[in-house]
This record gives C-alpha cells, sequence and structure tokens, in this order.
C-alpha cells in the first residue's frame, strides 16, 4: 500500500515527539495502519534549533500554510497553536485543498470547531482533535468509538495539568500560588500564556469541545461559565481536606432539559471519588452514559511522549481510511442545544 504523507507545522516538543514516534514504533504502526505513515514535510520558526532528531530528510517550509498546497502531502498535522492566525489559515487552506487535518490545537477546535468541520465533510477529508483535548487520553475516541451505544448524562473531569499540579503542591507544600505557578511553567506543561491555565480558559477550550463530541451540539466556548484557581489559596485547601474534600479546578458539562449546562471552576470533590486521587499533571476525564453507567480514563494531559501520542493514533486512523464524522454527528447535524445557564456548584 501507498504511505500515508504527512507535513508537520509547528516542531515544538509535540512536534519533534511525533517524528521520534513515527520512527521508534515505525513497524507497529505500519502493521496497525495497513501502511507505512512518514513525514515527507516539516515547517517551524526556527529550523536550526537542536530538538533530538534530523529535519535533513524532509522538505522544509518557511511559511507553513505553503504546505497546504503540496501534492505530496496527504495530512497536515498542525502543531502551532493559537485561535486564530497561522494555524486557522493552515488548516482552513489544507482542508480544502482535500487534505486531512490533525491537531493538537484545542483553541482553534473550541473557537472554529463546526464550521472547520463542515469545510472537512465538504471536501470529503476528516479534521481530528484526539491531542487536543487531555492530551494523551483517549477520549475523543472513546465517545466515539466505545461509548457510541450511549447516551451521554455528564461529562466531565480535570482538563488542566498545570492547575491539578499547582492545587497538588499548594495542598502538599502549603507554599504560595506564584511560586508554585513558576516551578509549573519550568515544567513546560503551562500555556505560553499561563493566565489560559489559571483563569481557566484552556480547560474551557477542552470541555467545550468535549461537550460537542459527547452531546453532538455544536460547539459553544462562549457557553462555558469560566472561573480559574487565582482565588484558592492554601488555607482553603487545609480546611478542605479536614472536611474530607480535595479542592480540583473540574470542567463539568451536564444535560439539562434540552440545553447543555457548562462549567469549569474549583469543586469540593470527596475523597473517596477517584478522581480525587489523581494528582500532579494528571488528567482524569469520567463519562457518565444511560448504559454503560460510569466510565473514568486518566492518564498524562500534557507533555511530549502523551501529547504525540494521541497525534498518531489520528494519523493511524486517517491511514486505515476511517472515516468518522468530526463530533460524532455530521457537522450539518449537530443540534443547536441552548448552553444553560449556571445551576450551582
Ligand atoms: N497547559 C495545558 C495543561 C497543556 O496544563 O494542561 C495541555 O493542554
Amino acid at each position: 500500500n501507498k504511505p500515508l504523507k504527512i507535513a508537520i507545522a509547528g516542531l515544538g516538543t509535540v512536534g519533534a515527539g511525533v517524528i521520534k514516534v513515527l520512527s521508534d514504533n515505525k513497524d507497529i504502526i505500519t502493521a496497525r495502519s495497513g501502511r507505512a505513515i512518514e513525514v515527507c514535510a516539516v515547517s517551524a520558526r526556527d529550523r536550526h534549533r537542536d530538538r533530538g532528531v534530523s529535519l535533513a530528510p524532509f522538505t522544509w517550509y518557511d511559511n507553513p500554510v505553503d504546505m497546504a498546497l503540496d501534492d505530496e502531502v496527504d495530512v497536515v498535522v498542525e502543531l502551532i497553536g493559537g485561535s486564530d492566525g497561522i494555524a486557522k489559515a493552515l488548516c482552513e487552506k489544507a482542508l480544502e485543498n482535500g487534505k486531512h487535518v490533525v491537531t493538537a490545537n484545542k483553541a482553534l477546535i473550541a473557537h472554529h470547531g463546526t464550521e472547520l468541520a463542515k469545510t472537512a465533510e465538504a471536501k470529503g477529508v476528516s479534521i481530528m482533535y484526539e491531542a487536543a483535548v487531555a492530551g494523551g487520553i483517549p477520549i475523543i475516541k472513546a465517545l466515539r468509538e466505545g461509548l457510541a451505544g450511549n447516551g451521554v448524562e455528564r461529562v466531565y473531569g480535570i482538563l488542566n495539568g498545570t492547575c491539578n499540579y499547582m492545587l497538588t503542591n499548594m495542598r502538599e507544600t502549603g507554599r504560595d500560588f506564584d511560586v508554585i505557578l513558576s516551578e509549573a511553567q519550568d515544567l513546560g506543561y503551562a500555556e505560553a500564556d499561563p493566565t489560559f491555565d489559571v483563569d481557566g480558559i484552556d480547560a474551557a477550550h477542552k470541555l467545550a469541545i468535549l461537550t460537542s463530541v459527547a452531546f453532538g451540539c455544536e460547539v459553544d466556548f462562549d457557553g462555558v461559565q469560566t472561573e480559574g484557581i487565582r482565588h484558592v489559596s492554601p488555607v482553603d485547601i487545609e480546611f478542605a481536606e479536614e472536611l474530607g474534600y480535595r479542592i480540583k479546578l473540574l470542567g463539568i458539562a451536564s444535560r439539562q432539559n434540552g440545553s447543555v449546562e457548562q462549567r469549569v471552576h474549583p469543586c469540593m470533590v470527596s475523597k473517596k471519588a477517584p478522581i480525587s486521587q489523581v494528582e500532579g499533571v494528571f488528567n482524569a476525564v469520567v463519562v457518565e452514559g444511560n448504559f454503560v453507567d460510569q466510565v473514568v480514563l486518566q492518564g498524562r494531559g500534557a507533555g511530549e511522549g502523551p501529547t504525540a501520542s494521541a497525534v498518531v493514533g489520528d494519523l493511524v486512523d486517517v491511514a486505515r481510511g476511517v472515516k468518522v464524522p468530526t463530533f460524532s454527528v455530521a457537522a450539518d447535524k449537530l443540534e443547536k442545544l441552548k448552553s444553560a445557564p449556571l445551576t450551582g456548584h
């Protein structure tokens, strides 16, 4: 079979990670895909930075958007980030030119997912974004495939590793917010602008995407009621602990009589609940389906290996010829469920 040729835009830790996964696991990936998956082109801000991988075999593009016009390319992997600008231009152009898109860009899908899905479906190609939600946890595929027989009542979880790391460390050490934030930034998990993490915006991007896949409704980022962890202090965490609770930043989407309530805010979670034990940079997602009951998935929500793992999972689907509607249902059939106002914590 003909190899699947991919172009990678953005060579930060995830981009370099994708090149490594495809090379280290080449044989099993080829066997599982029924064909080889080969990088043929790359683009990044800095051509000469040492990434621990050689770029010599690949065609270099100064402007990533030009990769959308390369006849050799079957799939564009967008790892640039940002809800607009060059990432959006590249994805739109790639889809319009009949190329599949695989992205880790949660802001892009949260803001423009429905419109990109409509373009993809009109052109008979896929846009896939498993890596955009909870890093290495395959929650999008779980909702689309294994749980597809269920009506989802509620989906919720720990969707931001930086906040979970900060809350865990505030509890364990009693140190202040700012000290622990700079430690989290050093770990490389925080967003370029860490206010996206601490103010709950990153978790809200991911929740808006999850909601759409779980409930078959349009992506509605503006409908997410969002509050971050800025006002949580070590003393709040200590009192919660004494009462038998952990404080977690949760993203929660639940069905409410014809609408969906979406919210992100710090929650008191009983220490008896499995997700209260999910600490540090880990993420967890809980799905409540009307036949399956409760399913809990946990794992690393960011970082080179886990995020690259999710990107390659999507590439294997494309290589196999898997065609799924972008949001579990076709983009033109998405329900117009109105976002419900907050009904209380
Ligand atoms: N800043 C994000 C986090 C990275 O801390 O979870 C993964 O999306």
